[in-house]
């Protein structure tokens, strides 16, 4: 198991070191927790690849601490400029046409001509960018095509002594990942994964209408968001569940909850999007270890972040390969 220190100051200072020596740390954003590899070092990022047991031609989000930063390794357009004055810092990520002479990892952007860049707000995040003073390729802390995590502890418990340190910054905010949205293409703005950032609010900064990147399971997907299988617990899900069977756990949402679950637990009683995706990957790994054989889950409307939690839901019920 990883080391796992509360993120006080000097845990910080002690990580942004251990970053620049070309280690591993995991640490807390709004979204989930990430793990973290300098992108400017290929052994670093494969050192990284190689923890999470994930496919190497699916490119990480490059962290920087401002959109200045950002702009020094991803080509800004107005659109781009636009998005990141509205939400950045935060929990949206842009794909943007690389630049090329900036030294990051071609590992990190898959060898891509594109590089997807987020600007985290989470405080432990941003002091961590800062003491660091290099970007950092961070994908979700998990193995890969599993349920990300919202906590210190479920980094500890799946991830290991290949991590040189956790930074326990309590539960995630935001608990699922963020939007990703790709600019590279300067006619046409693509949503390759909804996230934190719900977009309806992106599309009404935008000049051209967003599409949504098509499903499916293509030979070399453009974003795990693509992949039919991914944010996977152990057990098979039911989705839009109105009344639990025998032998399943219920995920449940809104006031009026059915009987006769194994074991219920409730993603938000009020009805709140926003408090059931907080709620999201820690309850699925509540009901996962439950003891059921299968984890039914209530019909959860698609606005606000309700569109994420959906896709998350939709992938984690996908036919496994
Ligand atoms: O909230 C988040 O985004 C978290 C935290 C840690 O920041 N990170 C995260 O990273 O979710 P990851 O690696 O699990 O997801 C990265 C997503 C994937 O869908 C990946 O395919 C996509 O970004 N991506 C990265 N670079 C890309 C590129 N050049 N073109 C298209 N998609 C890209
Ligand atoms: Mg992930």
């Amino acid at each position: 198991m990883p080391r796992v220190v509360p993120a006080n100051p000097a845990a910080i200072a002690e990580a942004a070191q251990l970053l620049r020596a070309g280690s591993l740390v995991a640490f807390p954003t709004e979204t989930v927790y990430g793990l973290a590899a300098i992108a400017t070092s290929d052994a670093a990022v494969e050192a990284l690849y190689r923890a999470k047991g994930r496919p190497a031609h699916n490119p990480l989000i490059v962290h920087v601490a401002t959109a200045a930063d950002a702009w020094r390794i991803g080509r800004a357009d107005a659109r781009a400029r636009a998005l990141a004055a509205a939400f950045w810092p935060g929990p949206l990520t842009l794909v943007l046409p690389r630049r090329p002479e900036m030294a990051i990892a071609d590992r990190a952007t898959a060898g891509l001509a594109t590089i997807a860049i987020r600007v985290p707000a989470h405080p432990i995040a941003q002091a961590l960018l800062q003491a660091v003073r290099l970007p950092v390729a961070a994908p979700s802390a998990n193995p890969s095509g599993r349920l990300s995590p919202t906590t210190a502890e479920h980094v500890a418990r799946e991830l290991g002594p290949d991590v040189a340190l956790v930074l326990d910054g309590g539960a995630c905010p935001v608990g699922l990942e963020s939007t990703v949205v790709d600019l590279s293409d300067p006619d046409r703005a693509t949503l390759l994964r909804p996230g934190g950032i719900p977009a309806e609010r992106l599309r009404l900064l935008l000049p051209e209408p967003m599409t949504q990147a098509a499903g499916g399971e293509p030979a070399r997907p453009s974003s795990p968001g693509q992949l039919a299988s991914h944010y996977a617990p152990r057990l098979p899900l039911r989705l839009d569940a109105s009344t639990p069977g025998p032998g399943e756990a219920l995920l449940a949402f809104g006031p009026d909850v059915p009987n006769g679950a194994l074991v219920t637990l409730n993603l938000s009683p009020t009805a709140d999007p926003d408090e059931a995706a907080h709620n999201l990957f820690t309850m699925l790994r509540a009901l996962d270890s439950s003891g059921a054989t299968r984890i039914a889950v209530m019909p959860i409307p698609a606005h606000g972040l309700g569109a994420a939690i959906r896709d998350r839901l939709a992938r984690a019920a996908a036919p496994r390969s």
